[in-house]
This record gives structure tokens, sequence and C-alpha cells, in this order.
């Protein structure tokens, strides 16, 4: 990629500031899937076995900013990386950036790691968004100035900086955006990690340079969310196969009745001429699996695209996984962004598991399979076959963003080659 990434660089003795995105599921103080921890695995030993000391930075998930917030503290990531590593990695103090961090940094020696505490404590660490929701989309000076000391104070802890947080790459936050540009602007340089270089590698080739046929497989549950992408993916795919609760949305705009289905009214029409102008690419379930109460109700057959009033659609059914299992067998490339079914009950989890199973099965004979992170990769994960798929992404939000093709800010702001 253009990007330089940790590979071009010398980080001997250096002190490097690395963004991770080890947001990651806990329960009872304990990490309950460390697959983004252990992707990030590969730059982190590659810094350590230089000799640099490594300084990690992640947010974990959405505190207010008003300060540390004991429950969101990355100490069980700090212990978890610290088995992975077979060494003690150091967690900094609550207030993240200070005295007592720089205390922390000026005591490491070289193959050191430590972990500073979630960045997003500091209302500093967001405050790029609060520019989106002014009139006129720009900070007030206030604003850039809580921005321009969080970025002031991290920047200084690093001489160089590294980008590893795939699943924040759509975040235009302190860490992700303005600390680079601080290392930068005092000399140092600002590189990709292993991770994110092979996150881009892969969704770029699929996007951009695919083997045809070339299938795109969505789901979710609203179809609004999806629409940027899907009219991307129309000038690069051969098919488009939508199932998940979104499919509801257009298979009314189709004029099916769908009873009590997920719908966005709003969405019916502009689904229309969606539809209407890529009929032959879109391919929606023509048979489903119900329920009349989404939290207990019993699955129930409903054999054909209509269903009856009291019903919602919870699964595509059995003549749906055939078709859209045939249309996967024969593709050369496959990008798959969320589930097609309420996976999470087994008991409309059917789809889901055949669409997954499909694309490890045409990945075996030789297709590029790429599949988004969140929802979709749980799937993948849940079944185990993280390993037969081409690339799993670490990114939700991020693989979604570029997959549409919008810009990616902390990427961009990057050394390039
Ligand atoms: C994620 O899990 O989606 C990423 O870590 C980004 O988190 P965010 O959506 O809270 O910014
Ligand atoms: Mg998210």
């Amino acid at each position: 990629m253009p990007t330089k990434t940790i590979a071009d660089i010398d980080v001997a003795g250096k002190k490097v500031l690395m963004r991770v995105d080890f947001n990651v599921p806990l329960a009872e103080g304990k990490v309950t899937d460390d697959r983004r921890i252990q992707m990030a695995l590969p730059t982190i030993k590659k810094i350590v076995d230089a000799d640099a000391k490594l300084i990690l930075m992640s947010h974990l998930g959405r505190p207010s900013g008003k300060g540390f917030e004991a429950d969101l503290s990355l100490k069980p990531i700090a212990q978890r990386l610290g088995e992975l590593l077979g060494k003690e990695v150091k967690l900094g103090p609550p207030e993240v950036v200070g005295e007592q961090t720089e205390a922390i940094i000026s005591a490491m020696e070289g193959g050191d790691v430590m972990l500073l505490e979630k960045v997003r404590s500091d209302a500093g660490e967001t405050r790029p968004d609060k520019a989106k929701k002014n009139p006129d989309g720009k900070l007030t000076p206030e604003q850039e100035q809580t921005n321009q000391a969080f970025v002031e104070a991290m920047g200084r802890l690093g001489e160089v900086y590294v980008n590893d947080a795939f699943g924040t790459c759509h975040r235009k936050h302190a860490s992700m955006y303005g600390t680079p540009k601080a290392i930068q602007a005092a000399g140092g340089p600002a590189v990709a990690g292993l991770l994110v270089e092979k996150e881009i590698r892969y969704l770029h080739e699929a996007v951009d340079s695919p083997a045809h046929p070339f299938v795109a497989i969505l789901g979710g549950a609203k179809v609004s969310d999806k629409i940027k992408l899907i009219s991307t993916l129309l000038g690069k795919v051969d098919r488009i196969l939508i199932g998940g609760a979104m499919a509801y949305t257009l298979l009314k705009a189709k004029g099916a009745t769908v009873g009590k289905s997920l719908v966005e009214e709003d969405q019916v029409e502009p689904m229309k001429s969606l539809l209407d102008a890529a009929a032959d690419k879109i391919l929606l379930p023509c048979d489903h699996v119900a329920t009349d109460d989404f939290k207990e109700g019993k699955p129930v057959s409903v054999d054909g695209s209509d269903m009856g009033e009291d019903l919602m659609g919870m699964d595509i059914g059995p003549k749906s996984i055939e078709q859209f299992v045939s249309v996967i067998a024969s593709a050369k490339t496959i990008v798959w962004n969320g589930p097609v079914g309420v996976f999470e009950r087994p008991e409309f989890a059917a789809g889901t598991k055949a669409i997954a199973e499909a694309i490890a099965k045409a990945t075996d004979s030789g297709a590029v399979s790429v599949i988004g992170g969140g929802d979709s990769a749980a799937a993948v994960g849940q079944m185990q076959l993280d390993d037969r798929m081409t690339h799993v992404s670490t990114g939700g939000g991020a693989s979604l963003t570029y997959l549409e093709g919008k810009p990616m800010p902390p990427i961009e702001v990057l050394d390039s080659n």
C-alpha cells in the first residue's frame, strides 16, 4: 500500500506510541474474546523484538469523557496482553497522560511494554466528533483547545507513531489523527502497523481488483445503514445477496406482504427505484423462518415471500439458503457484511451458518473472502471458521466505511512511501 508501515522503519531503542483497538468484550473483569488483541500481536512483537519501548493506547466502550470510570479500566486487557506476551504490561494512571505517565515511560527499558488507560476518559479524545454537531461543522475555540491539549500531551509520549487500530480508523479522534500529526511535526515517523496494512490490503483487493464473479452478502437490521454500501457495491459486484431484517424493507418495496417484520417505512419508496435499477443483481430471500414474538416465539416456516399479518421474519428459509449457497459456490471474490438472521438464537441461525459454511467452502476452492467485522465476524468465530476465510476484519464500522469508498483520515494522515 502507498502508506509506510512499521516494516519500513527502524525503531530500535525508540519510544514507540502505538494506537491499537483493544475495545474488546469483558465479563467479570476478564477478556471474553481476545481476537483484537491477538491480531495486533505481530506488530507488538516486532517492536518489542527491536528493543524499542512500546507505549500502547486504546479506547474501551463509550465513556462520558468526563474523567476516569473504573468499570471501563483497561486493567483486564493489560493482564491478557501480558499473558500472551509472557511479560509484564504496565498499566498507566487513570488520568491517561501527564507527569505520572511520563515518569513511567522514562523508566522503561528496551523491550518493555506499557498500556495507557483508556483514551476516551479525556474529553480531548473524542472532541473532533463534536464538530459535526456545531452549525458551521467546526470546533469552537474552546473545544479545539481541549482537543489540542490532549494531542500535545500524547504527542510528547513517543518518538514514533504507529496505527494498528483498524477497528477505529473511521474515527478522526485525537489518538487516531491529531497525535500522528503532532509526532510528524516533531520530526518523527507515523506509520501503519501490520494489522492495518493487512486489513487495507484485503479490502482493497476485494473492492478494487476483484476476480469475478464478485458476490456480496449483506445482512443486519437496517437498510438505511447500508444504502451507501449497496450503491457503491452495485457498480462493482455481479450479485448482491440480501438477508437479515433489512431484506424486509426491500421485500415490501417489491410488493411482498411482510407481516410484523422490521421495516423502515421511509426507505420503502427509495428502495423501489434502487430495485428497478438493479433487479438483475439483487437477490432477496424467497422463503423465511418467522415467528410471532421476537423474544420468545417459536419458529414458523414460511414457504414463499409473503407472510401472515402476525409473523415477523427471523431468518432466511431453506429455498433461499439453497439459492444463496449456489451463488456463493461459483464466486471468486466474496464480501460478507451482516448476518442473514437472528443467529444469536439457535432456531434462527441456520441461514447465517449456511452462508458462513458456503463462504468457507468457496475459499477452500480458491475464492478470496473478506468478512466485515462486527456480527458477521462473531458468527464466523462462533463456528470456528476464521482460519478458512481469507480475512476476517477486526473492524465493523471501519470495514463498512472502507467498502463504502469513504475517506479514512487516520490512514490518510500517515507517512506515505
Ligand atoms: C468498534 O468496536 O466498533 C470500534 O472499537 C470503534 O468503537 P466506537 O464505535 O465506539 O467508536
Ligand atoms: Mg462501533
